[in-house]
């Protein structure tokens, strides 16, 4: 007697309604239902074409995949139920119900195992495309406030202490590099799920005449699967994926790490949009960034993902092992996680309020022309050293008397040096710091407008690169 599931002949017994659920995955895996229903379009085409299922039977089958998919779509998906192991089986016994014998053909020269990892890998090429998407929205976010802000002076910091005047812009368009890499780590991700492996069949390939170039034709795959060991248990695109989404949360830390340092009254560089600001229930006064703060707490649990998944595949024998069903819940939380917080980290940033005096009062202090100032002196003949001495000397006497370094006259400069020139009050203004910086890369206003243009293009060709995918 058939114990009603769908390997029902083998078995005399059925799992108790506790195994069942355990091992169920129909709760995590039911987002997969749209590429499930499109690999079996393209399965049962291909059966059908190579003779293997009738013409009927396969107008049936894609008839009755679409009904389904329209009916999960509006909502009347109660036949998506968790007596069902997962979301390809629950399709399956959907369709056979709806259609009958037709419905049982669909399963012939495919197992679960290369279709559960077909499915998974079209889900995550369309979702890296989004994400691709997603991180150049913020790198538009980014670009744009460094254009609107050329000429806003930013004091630079190693250690957190100020170190030297650098421009806002220039600040920023490192940013817009962090985020740039991450797009290419995430173009390179969909790549590596851009793998056609339906056809392996439960690992050693299949009898029937099938033709899995048509299906990756059919399916848009850039390329098929040539070890069908190694295609039904190869879960290296979700690591690749799960990898570069925490690369993501790790740059996106670092961002709302300053925009939480930079909006507090410490700082005093920024204030954030109310719209992403939250207040306190007991402190009236209080804005906080919690959405920045959010996005740097979410980057453990994405962490935690990668962790998961490399420790999930860890000394797994060849080939599909049940294992493998643990791979989708850190990937699919991987994915949403990354997609709130760069969506948050673009309305933190394009709608943030920059205050250029604050940063240009900071930019100020500290004496950062102290190096200009004995570059000046070395250039006037004083060995770096020597310069070094006088100049400290002058950083001390300016603490004494509280006058930054481009409030000293040339009178008081000549009290330290008498080969200080009337050119020496010009290589102390802050704007001049800043500019003499002309090395490729470096801060000065041309060489950080060339950055922003280039920026700009590779932005604009990054954007029409990660659209291929046919919708
Ligand atoms: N739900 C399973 C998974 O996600 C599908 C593959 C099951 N294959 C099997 N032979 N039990 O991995």
């Amino acid at each position: 007697m058939s114990t009603g599931s769908l390997w029902g002949g083998r078995f005399k017994e059925s799992v108790g309604q506790q195994m069942q659920e355990f091992g169920a995955s129909l709760p995590v895996d039911i987002r997969l239902y749209e590429q499930d229903i499109r690999g079996s379009i393209a399965h049962a085409n291909m059966l059908c074409v190579q003779g293997v299922i009738s013409t009927s039977d396969k107008q049936l089958i894609t008839d009755g995949l679409r009904d389904i998919l329209k009916d999960i779509q509006a909502g009347n998906d109660e036949f998506l139920d968790i007596k069902h192991e997962d979301i390809h089986m629950a399709i399956e016994a959907e369709l056979t119900s709806r259609i009958g014998a037709a419905g049982k053909r669909l399963h012939t020269a495919r197992s679960r195992n290369d279709q559960v990892a077909t499915d998974t890998r079209l889900y995550v090429r369309e979702a890296a495309e989004s994400l691709c998407l997603a991180i150049c929205s913020v790198r538009s976010a980014i670009i744009s406030v460094a254009s609107n802000h050329t000429d806003a002076i930013f004091p630079g910091y190693t250690h957190l202490q100020r170190a030297q005047p650098i421009l806002l812009s220039h600040h920023l368009l490192a940013w817009q590099n962090m985020l740039e890499r991450d797009y290419a780590r995430m173009l390179a991700s969909k790549a590596s799920a851009d793998v056609l492996v339906l056809g392996s069949a439960a690992l050693a390939g299949t009898t029937y005449d099938i033709n899995r170039f048509a299906v990756a034709k059919e399916l848009d795959f850039a390329s098929v699967s040539n070890n069908s060991l190694d295609a039904v248990s190869d879960r290296d695109f979700i690591c690749d994926i799960t990898y570069a989404c925490a690369m993501v949360m790790m740059h996106l830390s670092r961002i709302c790490e300053e925009l939480i340092l930079w909006s507090s009254s410490e700082f005093g560089f920024i204030t954030l949009s109310d719209a992403f600001s939250t207040g306190s229930s007991i402190m009236p006064q209080k804005k906080n960034p919690d959405f920045a703060e959010l996005t740097r707490g979410k980057t453990g649990r994405v962490y935690g993902n990668l962790i998961g998944i490399l420790t999930t595949l860890k000394s797994l024998p060849l080939a599909y092992n049940k294992d493998m069903q643990e791979d989708k819940e850190g990937l699919f939380d991987s994915i949403d996680t990354v997609s709130l917080c760069l969506n948050a980290v673009s309305g933190m940033i394009s709608t943030m309020h920059i205050n250029a005096n604050k940063m240009l009062e900071a930019a100020q202090g500290g004496f950062m022309a102290a190096t200009d100032l004995a570059d000046y002196l070395v250039k006037q003949g004083l060995a770096f050293r020597d310069a070094h001495e006088v100049v400290g000397k002058i950083v001390l006497f300016a603490e004494k008397n509280k006058l930054q370094l481009h409030q000293l006259s040339l009178a008081q400069l000549h009290q330290f040096s008498d080969v200080f020139g009337a050119d020496a009050l010009e290589v102390v203004k802050i704007a001049n710091v800043v500019d003499a910086r002309t090395t490729y890369g470096g801060t000065a206003k041309d060489q950080v407008l060339s950055q922003l243009e280039q920026a700009q293009q590779r932005l604009t060709q990054d954007i029409k690169a990660s659209r291929t995918l046919p919708r």
